[in-house]
Formats: C-alpha cells, sequence, structure tokens
C-alpha cells in the first residue's frame, strides 16, 4: 500500500482504505477501481491523499491518451454534428429524425468514445469555474436572506430590483450552458436547502427555461426575479414545520398552504412587475385546478406563475430533504409524470422534461441493481426510458427492461 496525493492518481489504481470527507462521508469505497470521475470526486471533496494498493487493478476504463479526440472528452467533428442532429431530433418528438441520427451516431463512431465522453460533466465539476461559482452562489443567498429581511421588516419601502438584477447576472454569466448550470445546481444540492438557496435555485432555472422559450432578456430578468422572490412568504413559517420529516398535520399544511398570499404581501407595495407579484401568488396553483391558494386553472394562471411552478417542483424534488436523499433529474422526469403532467402548462412542462432529459444525455448514471452505465439516447416518447450502454460496450433499450430504474447521475 502507498499513500498517493491526487494528483499522482490515474484511473486503474485500487483503492487500499475506503476515503471519507472531514465529516465521515463516504466518497469510495475500499478495493475500489479508480476512474476518471472518482479522481475528480476525490479533488471535489478536497481530499489530498489516498491510500493506493500496489497492485495495479484492471482497468475498467481506457486511459486517456494524448492526440486522442476521446482523450479531450471530445467527440470527432462529424459526431459532434451527429450529436447536434440527434438533440434536435429529440427536441423536435420525431422519430424518424431520431432514428437517422442514430445511425449517424454509430457510424461516426461517437458511441465507441461515448465512454470517455461520459466523463464531460465530471470534468466541468472538478474544474475553477465551479469553485467560483460555489463563491458566488453563497454570497448571492446571503444578499438574498438580507433583500428578504429588508422586505419583511418594511414591505412598503422600494427595492433597488435593477441592481439586484446586476448582482445576480453575475452568477447567471457563470452557467452560460444548459449542463453548465444544471451540473453546478446538481452538485450544491447538499449544501444549503434553506430557503434562500431555493429560492435562487428557482430564479437560475426559471431563467433558463425563459432561454428555452426564446424569451427577450428584459422577459427574462422578470422571470428571474418571479424565481428569485416567489417563496418570499415561507420566511413566516416556523422551520421546525419546514423540515418537518414526518406528515403535517391538517393544521401545520394550511399554513404551509398560506404561504404564497405572505409572498404576495410583502411584495404588493413594491413598484415591479405585476407577473412577480402574480408568481408569488400563484406558484402553486395548477393547469387542472388542484392547486392552492386559489385554485384557479388554466389560462387564469399567469404564464411567468407556470414556468416558476415547473421550476420549483424541480428543485424542491432534486434538493435533500430530512426524510430522503436528493433525487437525481430522470428520478424527477419520474415524479412529474407520476404527479401528472396535466397539473403543468402543457407547453412549458414538455419544453422543460425534454431539455433536461436531453441535457443528461451521455453523462455517465448508476442504476438501481448497482451497475453504471452511460446514457446513449434519450427516447422522447419515454425520458426516463434511454437507451443506455453498460461497461462491457453492450447497449440496451431501457424501455426492454422495465425493472431498471436510474438513481444517480454520477
Ligand atoms: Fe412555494
Amino acid at each position: 500500500m502507498k499513500n498517493l496525493p491526487i494528483r499522482e492518481l490515474e484511473p486503474g489504481m485500487v483503492v487500499a482504505e475506503a476515503v471519507y470527507t472531514g465529516r465521515g462521508q463516504l466518497v469510495i469505497e475500499e478495493e475500489t477501481v479508480l476512474t476518471p470521475e472518482l479522481i475528480s470526486r476525490l479533488s471535489f471533496y478536497s481530499i489530498y491523499n489516498v491510500n493506493i494498493k500496489d497492485t495495479v487493478g484492471t482497468q475498467e476504463e481506457v486511459p486517456a491518451e494524448p492526440g486522442n479526440p476521446a482523450a479531450e472528452n471530445k467527440l470527432p467533428a462529424d459526431a459532434d454534428a451527429a450529436q447536434a442532429a440527434l438533440e434536435q431530433a429529440v427536441l423536435e418528438q420525431e422519430s424518424s429524425a431520431l432514428q437517422a441520427a442514430l445511425t449517424q451516431k454509430l457510424q461516426s463512431g461517437a458511441l465507441n468514445s461515448l465512454t470517455s465522453n461520459a466523463f464531460y460533466s465530471q470534468k466541468v465539476k472538478s474544474q475553477p469555474e465551479f469553485l467560483e461559482f460555489q463563491i458566488t452562489y453563497n454570497m448571492e443567498i446571503n444578499s438574498i436572506k438580507e433583500i428578504f429581511d429588508t422586505v419583511i421588516k418594511n414591505p412598503a419601502v422600494p427595492l433597488d430590483f435593477g441592481q439586484i438584477l446586476n448582482d445576480f447576472t453575475e452568477l447567471i454569466a457563470s452557467c452560460r450552458t444548459t449542463v453548465a448550470l444544471f451540473d453546478k445546481l446538481h452538485n450544491m444540492r447538499q449544501d444549503d436547502d434553506s430557503v434562500y438557496a431555493h429560492c435562487l435555485n428557482v430564479a437560475l432555472i426559471s431563467r433558463m427555461i425563459g432561454k428555452w422559450l426564446k424569451l427577450d432578456d428584459k422577459e427574462r430578468d422578470i422571470l428571474t426575479l418571479c424565481g428569485l422572490f416567489h417563496d418570499i412568504g415561507k420566511t413566516s413559517i416556523p422551520n421546525e414545520i419546514l423540515n418537518k420529516p414526518d406528515k403535517y398535520t391538517d393544521e401545520e399544511f394550511a399554513l404551509i398552504q398560506q404561504h404564497p398570499l405572505f409572498s404576495y404581501k410583502f411584495l404588493k407595495y413594491q413598484p415591479i412587475d405585476e407577473r412577480i407579484k402574480k408568481a408569488a401568488l400563484q406558484h402553486h396553483e395548477r393547469w387542472d385546478g388542484s392547486g392552492y391558494p386559489q385554485k384557479i386553472e388554466g389560462d387564469a394562471i399567469d404564464d411567468f406563475a407556470a414556468i416558476v411552478a415547473i421550476a420549483d417542483v424541480y428543485d424542491a424534488t432534486t434538493a435533500a430533504r430530512s426524510y430522503r436523499p436528493p433525487l437525481c433529474p430522470f428520478q424527477a422526469i419520474s415524479m412529474f409524470e407520476k404527479d401528472g403532467l396535466s397539473k403543468y402548462h402543457p407547453k412549458y412542462i414538455l419544453t422543460f422534461l425534454n431539455r433536461i432529459a436531453t441535457t443528461y444525455q451521455h453523462n455517465r448514471i448508476l442504476l438501481n441493481n448497482g451497475q453504471s452505465a452511460n446514457i446513449v439516447m434519450i427516447n422522447p416518447q419515454h425520458l426516463t426510458r434511454p437507451m443506455i450502454q453498460m461497461n462491457d460496450g453492450t447497449v440496451i433499450d431501457m424501455l426492454d427492461n422495465p425493472d431498471l430504474e436510474i438513481t444517480k447521475i454520477i
């Protein structure tokens, strides 16, 4: 056994002793064969040294070699084109185009390089950009807390919303792409599940939905503020109730259902776009009339409130809760489907789920049978049942394997 610094670790080495964070959280089990993503994970958890077995283990993955496009986590140029065609087909839900794109992808050799390409997101997570995001994100949370405290103390004093947006756009600038945003948010899940962090996440996700819907900058700014302030009323509810692991009593649930009204009351006198106030009031209303507090339905719900509703549920689902760990994006999509897509604005929910699933195309995943695989292709008709490539190279259609579930993006 030898103790090696992270920079000297290589894929294929075998971990001699289990690795834990300073807080005792297991990062890598004993006897694990290192992969590039596991090495990135060690770096992410600020672990500097690892005990490695003297004998070199079986390499699960092909080591990266200079000059090999796969080694740089890039597909060849024709594979890039194939990938673009594939994503377009997924988004447009055209099965014939999808089939053609997959064929092109197979012919381009892209499938063979998926194993290393799957580590792209891990690579992003280990980059200094992510650490910068963490710092800006935490500063923004503190600033949201101050803003909320100011409004709650005196709702009649007008806020400088231009300045709030200016501060916020710094954070947005660090999330240029969909993958960058969701990778970062996904990795912030364990850090902070406060109302302030939730509002920040919902603002970022809502803004991204606005981008997908091709809203102009001004509209997206308003949508961002809708997300940022939607749950300000939750600060009026005791944390013991908000974080309660057990079922709510009738009285507690009645109080929780009041929070959109509290949010609205805090924002009522602010000189802001009415849609920001409506998002606060209506983000728990549902398209089929099953929401609260007013039980309005369909077009009676403001468009921006309908978008914030989706971002809100997605963030709540993928965040850690006292009674369960964070769910992965595919489990979140499943929950939307189980919850009933008819509860959400039909155009917005389809755009959102398609985009989320496509974002995680080519990521490495953990299955409920303990095996890992790469997502090869999203099925636009069954977003949680993609085609996946196992470690031995075989490609499985999850639609034909109903017992398999994706439990984690790794
Ligand atoms: Fe809410």
